[in-house]
């Protein structure tokens, strides 16, 4: 199959097509079980108002929390599900574009030029394409946003290249540079933020910066390569996704789909178990670095795609300091970073592998976190964990060791799915972001969505049921499993859990794919991806799914943002992204009044103009939302 551009596969269709599972029919004995309503009315007590229970008892949960008139915490009219090329919010509340793809960050740099999508030099200088998780710092009086560039669409980049092909070295050079982070200084001038041009803290961190490897596979021969004998230095971080923020006021930013940008050559190399099992393959899904960088070459580079899959901390306020890349933290197709601080100190990090049928991790630190004490290399050492659902609502964290897996803390950090695969983990239904709750010892992910649940393996041949937190075969709408650690402790190695919600349709279904009791056909989304609870406590989850608004998806409009009250289950939309766009990322100004998100790719199949209207090309943005009487939100 010929890949033309990125503009025509996804990154989880690549990873199919360069890897297909095999299909697994033994499964299908199990799955009718699981489709049973009896097994999901089974077992379990579901921690709040919001069970997950299925069916006519559904709508009774449901009508329960609408009947109960004690004052709803989400205090805003919700807005509708569309298909405008246009943000929505609720009555009350505006928005106003921030930054977007191409915006200078010095004023050297010239303005985008969308006919062209720029130039190499001018990409360099200027906000990077794609902006996903994000994290805001206060800083010298400054306000600074650190925000990750996931990846770019060539029919917009390249747009001087004929099918968005690329044909010189500079449209690689200018496609490397449209990844990785944007770090910008903005300011509020009159209402309206806006980017501070020439800010001593503005800085581009692309494919091209240099990065220390720290933790277990610092100096591992498999992180080995000719232009860095030593496996101690890394060049640059590429498909970053979802973020983290630490309490000691550091980034991170996290490398999902590092797979797609690899190649080979020569048309038969054979590529390695070990990297196969991450979806690396001869044919990379559209990029063509390697056209003009050997790194990018499998066969001349073999062991550069070790080097990438990573958690990479940066300190936003010093643009000289070089960022870490922590291997401690595994490496997989990483979504965020949720860290949170245990009560006895030591510094949990949750951690999702985005593809379908991986796992939840956790990372524990080795030392501990003391208010004012050194943090820099906090995230060097500790102990990974991924996570084993049961189905009596029960869970635990296995821990991935040189014990429990045969593997050396080297190849643990280096080749973690199979150390967790060899464990047992459950296979999820593509763990996106994790959010811990800040006013409550507990934490949710986002299960995506997973159409080979109950029909195909994972990638290293686990099996794929349909039971516990992933009940529903070819899931196509996604869900969000929540668990309490035992002892209200963040290291305990013992949880309880339940499943917050389960996306659906109930205009369309009235089986498993309705949806759980908390979900109605007003507020009605698929595929949950981006959460983030804000400081009251609130949950906030963004959506990157299916946008038809057909068949399956009828009524659901474009990809969207929703609030969730965890205690009651009750849930309002409260935002509309423009056509073919994903709702991603968020953080709030230090005094809340102005809430951050990134809309990603509008118009990532050409059918968008978004912001900038008439017959623009349409590029990702961050937006600021705010309350029109000036009051907290969030
Ligand atoms: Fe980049 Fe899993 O989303
Ligand atoms: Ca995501
Ligand atoms: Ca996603």
């Amino acid at each position: 199959m010929t890949i033309k551009s990125n503009f025509e596969i996804g990154f989880d269709e690549f990873d199919e097509m360069v890897r297909p599972a095999p299909a697994v029919v033994d499964f299908d004995t199990i799955t009718e079980a699981a489709m049973s309503r009896r097994s999901f009315l089974g077992g379990g007590v579901a921690f709040g108002a919001s069970a997950f229970v299925m069916g006519s008892t559904a709508l009774s949960v449901t009508n329960a929390v609408a009947a109960d008139h004690k004052q709803s915490r989400l205090a805003f009219e919700m807005v509708k599900a569309n298909t405008l090329d246009t943000v929505t919010v609720p009555k009350g509340y505006s928005w106003q574009v921030v930054a977007s793809w191409g915006d200078p960050l010095w004023s050297k740099a010239p303005s985008l030029d969308t006919s062209t999508g720029g130039t190499g030099e001018s990409q360099e200088m200027a906000f990077g394409d794609h902006n996903d998780g994000m994290a805001l710092f206060r800083h010298n009086g400054k306000t600074i946003l650190a925000v990750n560039n996931e990846y770019t669409n060539y029919n917009t980049l390249l747009a001087n290249r004929e099918g968005g092909i690329p044909t010189t070295s500079d449209d690689i050079r200018k496609s490397k540079a449209a990844h990785g982070v944007s770090v910008v200084e903005v300011s509020q001038t009159e209402g309206k933020w806006h980017i501070v041009k020439d800010s001593k803290y503005n800085r581009r961190i692309t494919a091209e910066t240099e990065m220390s490897i720290t933790g277990p596979a610092r100096g591992h021969k498999l992180m080995q390569t000719a232009a860095d004998p030593k496996g101690e230095v890394a060049k640059g971080t590429w498909n970053n996704c979802g973020n983290g923020q630490t309490p000691w006021g550091t980034y991170l930013t996290c490398e999902e789909n590092f797979n797609g940008y690899f190649s080979s050559s020569d048309k038969d190399y054979k590529v390695s178990p070990e990297l196969s099992r991450y979806g690396v393959n001869v044919k990379d899904s559209g990029y063509r670095w390697a056209m003009a960088d050997d790194r990018f070459d499998l066969v001349k580079t073999p062991n550069e795609p070790n080097r990438f899959g990573y958690i990479v901390e940066i300190d936003p306020t010093d643009p000289n300091s070089m960022p870490k890349k922590r291997t401690a933290l595994g490496r997989f197709k990483h979504e965020n970073a949720e860290v949170t601080v245990a009560a006895n100190g030591h510094v949990v990090v949750y951690l999702g592998d985005d593809e379908r049928g991986e796992f939840l991790y956790r990372f524990v630190s080795e030392g501990k976190y003391t208010v004012g004490g050194d943090h820099s290399e906090l995230l060097a050492k500790g102990t990974l964990f991924v996570a084993k659902f049961h189905e009596n609502h029960k869970g635990e964290w296995l821990p991935l060791t040189p014990e429990t897996t045969s593997m050396t803390e080297a190849e643990i950090a280096i080749h973690t799915r199979l150390a967790a695969s060899k464990v047992g983990a459950t296979t999820m239904d593509r763990p996106e972001w994790v959010a811990a709750n800040p006013n409550k010892v507990e934490a949710y992910c986002c299960l995506t969505n997973n159409k080979n649940r109950g029909l195909k393996t994972n990638a290293g041949g686990d099996a794929t049921p349909p039971t516990g937190p992933n009940p529903r075969v070819k899931n196509n709408f996604g869900q969000i499993v929540r668990w309490k650690p035992t002892n209200e402790d963040h290291t305990s190695n013992a949880f309880d859990w339940d499943l917050f919600l389960l996306a659906g349709n109930p205009a369309v279904y009235d089986d498993a794919n309705a949806g759980s009791s908390n979900i109605n056909q007003d507020n009605m989304f698929n595929s949950p991806d981006g959460l983030k609870f804000d400081s009251k406590g609130l949950l906030w989850i963004q959506t990157d799914g299916n946008y038809s608004n057909k068949e399956g998806f009828a009524g659901q409009g474009n990809n969207q943002m929703l609030v969730a009250d965890t205690e009651t289950g009750e849930i309002r939309r409260f935002l509309v992204g423009p056509k073919e766009c994903e709702i991603t990322g968020s953080a709030w100004s230090a005094d809340k009044k102005t809430m951050f998100i990134s809309v990603q790719h509008p118009g990532e199949k050409g059918n968008s103009n978004w912001p900038d209207g008439g017959n623009s090309a349409p590029r990702s943005s961050v937006i600021a939302i705010s309350r029109d009487d000036g009051s907290v939100i969030g």
